[in-house]
């Protein structure tokens, strides 16, 4: 079977004013009527072929963790006393399993379209990791994306998937122009499969003083119900990096198992619109509003009624006494208003 180990660390500050510090993105409905964490769960939930997962989170996410826990009510909580980046967060979660142990690493700020296509891939993936590869989840580009991983399929090792001949995290924008037009290239879903003792002993060769650091934390942890914490000043001190860069981009050992499910990493106000469902002129309204002669509209308020007229391509969401405009190109700048920064 495969453990999913569910990474909830994230902020999402392009999504503002809906996600905010104490409440983000993986925390809310965003698309449909539950949210993308309880969307994790549930997509990894049938028991024939998962485990009960491990969540990751910090300390400032717990409660929320713990009040959506939905189909896994036996998760076990690995609670970080700071976040260290997912190098760190997966290591932990690696160090409470068995090194046998397959373990499937989810973000908690995804969505996921198809989800049978996805546990179709994970089992994929959970048979390469089976035999010692680390694997990667390639999802088709459709964009020169630069937030992205890519991954540069290499031979097939079986019908499951492919060597990795290449692996490059977050290009910049030529070096993404050339992966799109190249067409071996795929985005890097940041979802990953591996054996615990298999992911262990890359970062030990790439990057021994992050596995020594979370080690020491773990054996000086404590068991507190279906907790655990790792001990605080030793895990505080640990440096801090992503699994892409710390392990991904090192490896040999690295496959890619191709996963076309519908994802969106739902990285901004346009993205979230995408994944919506929307009326016959592109128009996706959550709360009160009308619309007159709009197209590809995105409302979406917690009050006040919203009116709109003759508009394309605009996004209108209201969240308390904040409310926000926004342009498809204005999208990426979201993250940098104060309002988003000072929360
Ligand atoms: N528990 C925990 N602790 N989770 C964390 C931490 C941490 O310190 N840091 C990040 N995470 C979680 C985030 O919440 C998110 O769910 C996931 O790990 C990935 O982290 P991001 O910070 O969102 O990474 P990214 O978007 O820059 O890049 C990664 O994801 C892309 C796909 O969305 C990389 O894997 C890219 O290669 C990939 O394309
Ligand atoms: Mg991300």
């Amino acid at each position: 079977k495969i453990t999913p180990v569910i990474l909830c660390g994230g902020s999402g500050t392009r999504l503002w004013p809906r996600s905010r510090a104490v409440k983000p993105k993986p925390f809310l409905p965003l698309v449909g009527d539950v949210t993308l964490f309880e969307q994790g769960i549930a997509r990894a939930s049938d028991r024939a072929i998962f485990e009960a997962p491990m969540v990751v989170t910090g300390t400032r996410h717990l409660d929320h963790v713990e009040s959506q826990l939905g189909e896994a009510p036996d998760a076990q909580i690995l609670v970080e006393p700071s976040a260290r980046n997912t190098a760190a967060a997966i290591a932990l979660a690696a160090l409470r399993m068995e090194p046998d142990a397959v373990m499937l690493v989810c973000p908690s700020d995804h969505h996921i379209g198809d989800p049978s296509s996805f546990v179709a891939a994970a089992q994929a993936a959970g048979r390469l990791a089976r035999e010692g590869w680390l694997v990667a989840f390639g999802i088709t580009a459709t964009a020169p994306e630069t937030g992205f991983g890519y991954v540069k399929r290499g031979e097939a090792i079986s019908d499951d998937g492919f060597r990795v001949d290449r692996f490059v995290e977050k290009p910049n924008l030529e070096r993404a122009m050339e992966f799109l037009a190249e067409g071996s290239y795929a985005w890097n879903g940041g979802i990953f499969a591996m054996r615990a003792g298999d992911f262990l002993k890359e970062l030990g060769t790439h990057r021994p003083a992050i596995l020594e650091g979370v080690a020491q934390a773990v054996a000086g942890g404590v068991v507190d119900g279906q907790r655990f914490h790792p001990d605080a000043a030793i895990f505080n001190a640990v440096e801090s990096d992503s699994i892409d860069y710390a392990v991904m981009e090192k490896t040999e050992r690295a496959a890619v198992v191709p996963a076309n499910m519908a994802w969106s990493d739902i990285g901004n106000w346009h993205a979230l619109w995408e994944a919506r469902e929307k009326d016959e002129a592109g128009n996706s309204v959550i709360g009160e509003a009308e619309l007159v002669g709009c197209r590809n509209v995105l409302v979406e308020s917690d009050g006040p009624k919203v009116s709109v007229v003759g508009l394309e391509g605009v996004m209108v969401v209201v969240d308390g006494d904040d409310v926000l405009v926004t342009s498809v190109p204005g999208v990426q700048k979201v993250g940098k208003l104060q309002g988003a920064v000072n929360q």
